[in-house]
């Protein structure tokens, strides 16, 4: 029994650390172990119930409706506001696009309006459910272009059944001008849904320490839905966000019911059917341990921990910030003498994981940072090492693509990649070793293999990264 917990750990033992604030992407730490303790023991308590059948677990019930009545107050949602508890921003963000087509069934090719900063869930929303996506590219600032949106708007007509903002985006940490997005939806009765996935709870808690935030919650007319994910600044164990909506006749599309069979009817909110209670009490346990007392003061750990980093990437001659931060999020990037990829690398190898960012739209790599309150404890530590990192990746140089691959790359068709195709790239690149029987051999620096991408389009991205998890997802036996 004990065995295969010690094989468990000893199979995380390569993880990147949960805890420890040295992971500035994939995990929140609060750096507070009560909280982790308390979330673990409420996971454990609720992960054998069901959350498909409300009435037969009401604990589950409750905790949902609790956890949707403190984000609808941090929200400023109205007192008609209702929402749902997800597994995550990606299915928080497929059920508003869904949702918002179905509201409108009496259109046949239903389109999207989105800046092209938009987290890739509506890309995978378009795709599932047939929703037309229309890209509108963002200003200099990396903020929607309003007057675009409403051109696009104008454009695609009656079509349009949702115009989307970022509070704020991943990549670059801003937010769109959601008043004025809010206000071109409203005027043509569409709705408008706000992916705070990332800063929907940290922005609150972020303007009553005084910081500038630009309006963007239910506060503003318009905005119909709120996505917002507690899984990351609830610092919730994973598997839970939620989707707010303005009213209930809005939210009425996003359910779903059968009884045209002969099992029980089948009642979802969700995409989910059977799913764990385990999720749900692990981020009812946290936001009631924390509340708002314990939110502000994590928040404040966190904005010292951004001016701290922002400050050090200021004074590095070799290193800019992309945007100045309207949140949590830090993206910058290096002058010609230190490679982004490798700068990355030389991190990993000081203990911290920071995030690249492929070329996209014009501009270059960057490297991403998601700051959790765990990380001021050791911030002047990463100030550090990201001056030591990026010494070492200039002395190393850039990393460069062997023009052979770089031809090799340029002539395969992404639409047409087939494992022959992928095999050739894996051996001229070295990714395939006799050590591994054959099978993939990654590096540890990834360098070299990001710059490989980089050269690629999006569209050849997307297909050597689909033929990568097809060879990692196959049991070794
Ligand atoms: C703005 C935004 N939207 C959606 C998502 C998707 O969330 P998840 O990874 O929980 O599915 C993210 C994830 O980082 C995000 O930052």
């Amino acid at each position: 029994m004990t065995d295969v917990l010690e094989r468990l750990r000893a199979l995380q033992a390569d993880d990147l650390p949960v805890h420890g604030g040295h992971t500035l992407a994939y995990v929140y730490d609060s750096g507070l172990p009560d909280i982790d303790r308390i979330a673990r023991e409420a996971v454990g308590a609720a992960v054998a119930t069901n959350g498909l059948d409300p009435t037969a677990f009401p604990s589950l019930l409750r905790m949902e409706n609790d956890l949707v009545a403190f984000a609808l107050r941090l929200l400023d949602a109205p007192g008609t506001g209702v929402g749902t508890v997800t597994s995550g921003g990606t299915e928080s963000v497929l059920l508003a696009v869904q949702t918002a087509r179905d509201a409108r069934p009496e259109v046949e090719r239903p389109a999207m309006v989105l800046p092209s900063t938009r987290h890739a869930a509506f890309d995978k929303a378009a795709h599932y459910f047939g929703v037309e996506k229309r890209i509108v590219p963002v200003g200099s600032d990396f903020r929607a272009d309003v007057d675009a949106t409403a051109d696009a708007i104008r454009e695609l007509g009656d079509r349009v059944v949702l115009v989307v903002a970022s509070a704020p985006s991943y990549a670059h940490g801003v937010i769109d001008p959601v008043p004025e997005l809010a206000a071109l939806a409203a005027t043509r009765n569409i709705r408008c849904h706000v992916d705070a996935c990332i800063g929907g709870w940290v922005l609150p808690y972020a303007a009553r320490l005084g910081r500038p935030v630009p309006p963007w919650s239910f506060a503003v007319d318009g905005v119909t839905s709120v996505s917002v994910d507690l899984h990351k600044y609830g610092y919730a164990p994973k598997g839970t966000s939620l989707l707010l909506h303005r009213t209930p006749e809005l939210r009425r599309p996003q359910f779903f019911a059968s009884a045209d069979w002969p099992g029980y009817t089948m009642l979802n909110s969700t995409m989910q059917s059977t799913k764990s209670g385990g999720p749900l009490a692990g981020a009812w346990a946290v936001v009631e341990s924390l509340g708002d007392e314990g939110y502000l003061t994590l928040t404040r750990r966190v904005f010292a921990a951004v001016d701290a980093i922002v400050a050090g990437i200021e004074a590095s001659p070799s290193l800019s910030l992309v945007a100045s931060p309207d949140s949590s999020l830090v993206t910058f990037e290096t002058d010609g003498s230190c490679d982004a990829f490798s700068l990355c690398d030389e991190m990993l190898e000081r203990g911290w994981y920071v995030q690249p960012q492929m070329s996209y739209a014009g501009h270059g790599p960057s490297v991403h940072l998601s700051v959790s309150a765990g990380t001021l404890a050791h911030v002047e530590e990463f100030v550090a090492e990201l001056g030591e990192a990026v010494a070492a990746a200039q002395s190393t140089g850039p990393v460069s693509v062997d023009p052979g691959i770089a031809a090799y790359i340029e002539s395969l068709d992404p639409a047409a990649l087939t494992d022959a195709d992928f095999d050739g790239l894996l051996a001229a690149s070295g990714l395939v070793g006799e050590d591994s029987g054959g099978g993939l051999a990654l590096p540890s620096r990834l360098a070299e293999v990001n710059a490989m991408l980089d050269l690629a389009s999006p569209a050849m991205r997307e297909a050597l990264l689909i033929a990568f998890l097809d060879r990692l997802t196959r049991p070794t036996g």
